[in-house]
């Protein structure tokens, strides 16, 4: 008989807990362990009667809404414990558990079977921020404004906070950072199955399908002038449509731009064709910041910055333009971005990111290791797009066209 191990997850909510707990559930299943989450929520969505969305259902001191919470919790860990009974490897119970109370409860219910809790928590403020918005225009505060739907949201958060306790007495415990993909700490008191698999995953990035897209042709293109807010051309918006309609048949929930104009116009039709598709523009994928070469052409700084050109060309990589960036300044909000895309996209959705030339080249580096001179370099047409799969057994890229249309 294989190991059995119950995971429990463990944090307020939006802190990543259901995204890190698919990632387990998926990378257990490709090492064909028999895999199960138990996620409490969906319980009471499908039990209740009536609407268990609105915050005071969530205060301690609403005894009905408490009694009905313990009430899902208890039928999951019933249903946890009935296939671990059976054939069953690894029950992952989905919830805030923010009691030792409650914690204890489980210990309880499975004393033969080891249990691992996962705590979950993010000290970045902004990453929340963006979090509780996304949090608060999914389906089930359609019938709120976004903001009745974030005030909402975070009263529901913060009765939460006045009975959380942290871990500290469980025996097998490992705190997480979801944001930054780290292990704050751990404590491991008995034998775990599959630990060190489960520690690797944590701190690894694993990608179902990440679309890796230029923004279309601007007017700044045709004339080879770099940086800037340019429009897209006639052609920059047929390379638009024909984006909308090659993803027309793939679920994308997020299409996550820059801030500049170029990125959020080449995304607005392939939202449109979605159903229900939000685009988040990060600045952190802004394109690279020319300083003082800002809106000029190749040729123009060249003639009139022939030390900068040159300069540029001995060291592309290393190279920073006066008031402006170089890729080797980028780096760090480049990744930063790439986070927030990892912690605000749920596990098994795709992620599509619509960039810019250098940008791209930056983000595809930071999953595939590129020396750092060849990076500048990095081919990034506008009639193709990277498609990215990682997962603990291989990392695959391939380019792809999606139109015929010439660059
Ligand atoms: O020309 C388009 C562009 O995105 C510019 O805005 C940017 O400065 C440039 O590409 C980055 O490419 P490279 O590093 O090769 O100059």
């Amino acid at each position: 008989m294989k190991a059995k191990i119950v995971i429990t997850m463990v944090g307020l909510p939006a802190r990543g807990k259901s995204t890190m707990a698919c990632k387990i559930a998926h990378t257990l299943e490709l090492d064909e362990v028999k895999v199960k989450i138990f996620n409490n929520g969906e319980v009471r969505r499908k039990l209740a009667e009536e609407d268990t969305s609105a915050p005071e259902f969530f205060s301690p001191d609403n005894l009905k809404g408490v009694a009905f919470r313990e009430k899902c919790a208890r039928i999951n860990l019933d249903l946890a414990r009935s296939f671990l009974e059976n054939d069953g490897e690894v029950a992952i119970v989905d919830a805030g558990n923010v009691t030792r109370q409650r914690r204890r409860r489980i210990g309880e219910t499975f004393p033969s079977i080891p249990v691992l809790f996962i705590e979950c928590v993010n000290a970045d403020g902004e990453a929340l921020e963006a979090n509780l918005k996304r949090k608060a225009s999914l389906k089930e505060f359609s019938h709120l404004s976004l903001e009745e739907a974030l005030a909402s949201f975070l009263a529901r958060i913060s009765y939460y906070e006045r009975i959380y306790e942290p871990l500290h007495e469980e025996r097998n415990h490992i705190r997480v950072d979801s944001f930054e993909g780290c292990i704050l700490q751990e404590k491991i008191s008995d034998m775990i199955p599959y630990y060190d698999r489960i520690r690797d995953l944590i701190t690894t990035r694993i990608v179902k399908n990440l679309y890796l897209v230029r923004h279309g042709e601007t007017y700044y293109n045709l004339e080879d002038r770099i940086g800037g807010d340019s429009n897209l051309t006639d052609q920059g918006w047929a390379q638009a449509s024909a984006l909308a309609e090659y993803f027309s048949t793939v679920r994308i929930p997020i299409i996550f731009t820059s801030s500049c104009q170029r990125t959020v116009q080449t995304a607005a039709p392939i939202a449109e064709k979605q159903d229900h598709c939000t685009i988040i523009a990060l600045p952190e994928f802004n394109e690279i910041h020319a300083g003082v070469c800002e809106d000029m052409t190749y040729q123009e700084i060249q003639e009139q910055m022939p030390s900068v050109a040159n300069a540029r060309k001995s060291n592309k990589y290393g190279y920073v333009y006066p008031g402006g960036e170089g890729y080797v300044t980028m780096e760090k909000r480049v990744h930063r971005g790439l986070q927030k895309v990892f912690y605000l996209n749920s596990y098994d959705d795709d992620i599509l990111i619509m960039g810019h030339r250098a940008v791209n080249r930056m983000i595809l580096s930071d999953f595939f290791f590129r020396p750092k001179q060849e990076v500048p370099y990095i081919y990034m047409p506008q009639n193709r797009y990277y498609h990215l799969q990682i997962d603990p057994y291989k990392k695959h890229f391939e380019l792809k066209t999606y139109t015929k249309t010439a660059n």
